[in-house]
């Protein structure tokens, strides 16, 4: 079962709490029920506003003074955590794909507008750092190739498989490596490897395409059996259970 980390928040990732939107939106959005359903609330008093009950739908007003059966709205300026992917999970939205990521994650989430996207994607059975939130322009700055963040995963390839063979650190780090047939498509940005075992290792890389681990250590002969991702920039798992998560302060 997923639980929250109970580390203690420093600041939060984006306020949006400045502005100002009517109440009934504000509880929609915050996925706190129907329209009807958040009506029904309001005409029973359950909703106060710095700390005077309201009654009327239309009231503009911020987020953070706004309570709900006297508790303080949960995320009221939006999402941005670091899940522990656990093995068996899929970054997406498909019902058909489950077991997903989302399910690890309080239900009422699920029901918020925007809604909540995966900062990239990590295979099913890839485990370790991924970033979800619901601000789509962090997602773009986070994926832009402009921004080169640093990942950083840990590799172990096929037990029945070759050694890992130093060559391979030149190899990726020369800009040149292609793991596609398509001449037209660039080869990998320069990535840094470091072999720390005869068939385990870690990897930083500076972009994130389609299966890039794999397929890079597929172009040169070797078969990756367990891939995890340890951080993105200075995010970090901390400690994180796998299954678990904690609010992502800060930028990366
Ligand atoms: N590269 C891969 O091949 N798979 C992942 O899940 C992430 C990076």
């Amino acid at each position: 079962m997923s639980t929250q980390s109970s580390r203690t928040p420093t600041t939060t990732w984006a306020c949006r709490s400045a502005f100002s939107i009517r109440l009934d939106r504000l509880l929609a959005n915050l996925g706190y029920g129907s329209r009807a359903e958040i009506r029904a609330a309001l005409a029973e008093g359950r909703v106060s506003v710095g700390g005077v009950p309201e009654k009327n739908a239309a009231r503009k007003v911020c987020a953070r003074d706004v309570m709900l059966d006297g508790q303080t709205l949960d995320h009221p300026d939006g999402i941005c955590i670091i899940l522990h992917k656990p093995a068996g999970y899929a970054c997406s939205h498909d019902p058909r794909e489950a077991p997903l990521i989302y399910d690890l994650l309080p239900p009422r989430w699920m029901r918020r507008s925007p809604k909540l996207s995966s900062v990239g994607r990590l295979d099913r059975d890839t485990t370790g750092l991924i970033i979800i939130t619901d601000n789509t322009e962090l997602i773009h700055d986070l994926t832009s190739p402009k921004r080169a963040i640093p990942k950083v995963y840990i590799i172990e390839t096929d037990p029945a498989g070759a050694e890992l063979d130093e060559r391979l650190i030149p190899l990726f780090a020369s800009g040149s490596l292609r793991i596609t047939e398509k001449d037209t498509e660039e080869p990998c940005l320069p990535a840094e490897l470091t072999i720390t075992g005869k068939r385990s290792a870690h990897l930083v890389l500076y972009e994130g395409r389609y299966h890039q681990v794999k397929r890079m250590f597929a172009a040169c002969g070797y078969h990756v059996c367990a891939l995890h991702r340890e951080s993105l920039g200075s995010w970090t798992l901390e400690g994180l259970e796998p299954g678990t998560y904690t609010d992502a302060h800060n930028t990366p």
